[in-house]
């Protein structure tokens, strides 16, 4: 029997190609291995996010370059769509190159690598249909991910997306809807909706039900205890979004809402098509909403032509928003993005001063943030358990950590269960409580 190992890096999206992948190859005959050396098929699934993404595939290959006999070499996703043939010359070990919107030509490309081909490429950005996957292998048996629109139809300045996934291609309400069930049906408490833009989902069929009817009706499917969505960009975030989640608590009370920086002119500059008092408006829906709703944000520091009054608007962002939580990155020049060739682009030694600042800042609203939640009961679900602490961790509906102790009992397993747990103590990422039933 073949031996395959896969290796993912990017975001959630790719988790759940990977997902996909192995179902196929699973299908195929071929049997999961936890390290490269035991396999006779290596798959990297990649990202070309920022530069430091993209090289860590390029160095995985290099560690196999003079040891690569009796193993063939694939390169998925990101990178492979935005590098294409490139790879074989930058790593002549490498069979297969293929692209997200081209895996449903993965059991073709297959056959001819088993029929000893030696450089197979799947790399048309067509709009095909690639998302009824009924072979894909969740490796969570609570929290499943859903693939609910493909691609991007934005075009900010800095980013590869729209290059490595295609254009918008929006799946089916009946086919989300049947998947969640299936999923209900199969013992999954938790649904995560995926897009690299969600908001922009439409139903293809007549029905044209768009993002926020969609999110009511999985929340609706019996079984299902929680259902988040990611990513929303602001620019078609609607308030009808932020009334569903007000209305069903089956709906996670956290929202991510990219906003990459605080000026109005750097936005604009960003082509993310708002101002910040319009992202503001969008703020303010969720802070006067009926449940409380934790917001999360990307941001990006030292994009070109950011000066230190722009990078101070992002700072007086983070104390106006009061982020939950940010993920926050320096701006990497992206091969075929028109911010690649914009002038005053910021030195490196800057980017890292910005963003530590920034960081710090946050650090200290996340703390203080976390601590209003000593003494108050959240549901978690439990996630797993850290042996070294005999911790168990949970995540609540806000998205937050919450690492607890409970009452022992021999041996039994709390993970995949929901608990109410009393919050004892907090830090900047994380809580920590104790459950009491
Ligand atoms: N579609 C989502 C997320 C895309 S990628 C959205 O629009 O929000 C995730 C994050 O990576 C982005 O939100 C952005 O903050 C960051 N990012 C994208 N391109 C980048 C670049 N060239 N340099 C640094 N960070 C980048
Ligand atoms: Fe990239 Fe912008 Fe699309 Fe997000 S919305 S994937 S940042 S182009
Ligand atoms: Fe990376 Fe592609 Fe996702 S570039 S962040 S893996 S869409």
């Amino acid at each position: 029997m073949k031996k395959f190992y896969i290796e993912t890096f990017g975001c959630q999206m790719n988790v759940h190609d990977s997902e996909k992948v192995v179902g196929t190859l699973l299908a195929r005959g071929y049997e999961q291995v936890p390290a490269p050396e035991q396999a006779d098929l290596v798959f990297y699934n990649t990202c070309s996010i920022r530069d430091k993404a993209e090289q860590k595939v390029f160095s995985r290959l290099q560690d196999f370059r003079k040891n690569s006999k009796g193993k063939t070499f694939a390169v998925l996703g990101c990178v492979a769509q935005q590098e294409g043939e490139r790879i074989f010359e930058r790593a002549p070990h490498v069979s297969l190159v293929c692209g997200s919107a081209s895996y449903n030509q993965l059991p073709r490309l297959l056959v001819q690598i088993e029929n000893g081909d030696k450089r197979v490429t799947g790399l048309s950005l067509d709009t095909e249909e690639t998302f009824e996957t009924p072979l894909t292998r969740r490796d969570n048996p609570h929290r499943a991910y859903i693939t609910i629109i493909e691609g991007c139809d934005k075009s900010c300045s800095y980013c590869v997306v729209p290059f490595t996934r295609g254009p918008e291609r929006s799946r089916t309400t009946g086919g989300i809807l049947a998947e969640s069930r299936q999923l209900a049906g199969a013992g999954y408490t938790e649904i995560q909706l995926l897009g690299q833009n969600v908001n922009s989902y439409r139903d293809p069929s007549d029905d044209q039900i768009d993002f926020a009817r969609l999110l009511r009706k999985v929340a609706e499917v019996p079984g299902l205890k929680r259902v988040r969505f990611t990513t929303s960009h602001p620019r078609d975030f609607t308030r009808d979004i932020v009334d569903a989640i007000g209305e069903n608590p089956v709906l996670c009370n956290h929202v991510h809402l990219p906003v990459q920086s605080g000026s109005t002119s750097v936005l604009a500059s960003m082509q993310r098509l708002y101002t910040r008092g319009e992202y503001m408006e969008r703020i303010e829906w969720m802070k006067n909403a009926r449940r409380d709703i934790a917001i999360s944000t990307d941001i990006i520091v030292g994009f070109p032509g950011e000066t230190e009054q722009d990078f101070e608007q992002t700072l007086t962002l983070l104390d106006q928003v009061e982020y939950d939580s940010i993920f926050s990155f320096k701006y990497s020049p992206r091969p075929n993005t028109p911010a690649l060739q914009y002038a005053d682009q910021i030195p490196g030694e800057e980017k890292s001063r910005r963003l530590t600042i920034l960081q710090e800042k946050q650090r200290s609203i996340q703390m203080r943030r976390n601590a209003a939640f000593i003494g108050r009961i959240e549901e978690v679900m439990v996630e797993g358990c850290n042996k070294a602490t005999s911790q168990w961790i949970g995540r609540t509906s806000q998205n937050k950590t919450l690492n607890f102790t409970a009452p022992q009992r021999a041996s039994e397993s709390l993970i995949g269960q929901y608990l109410p747990v009393r919050v004892l103590r907090a830090g900047p990422n994380s809580l920590v409580g104790e459950s009491f039933n």
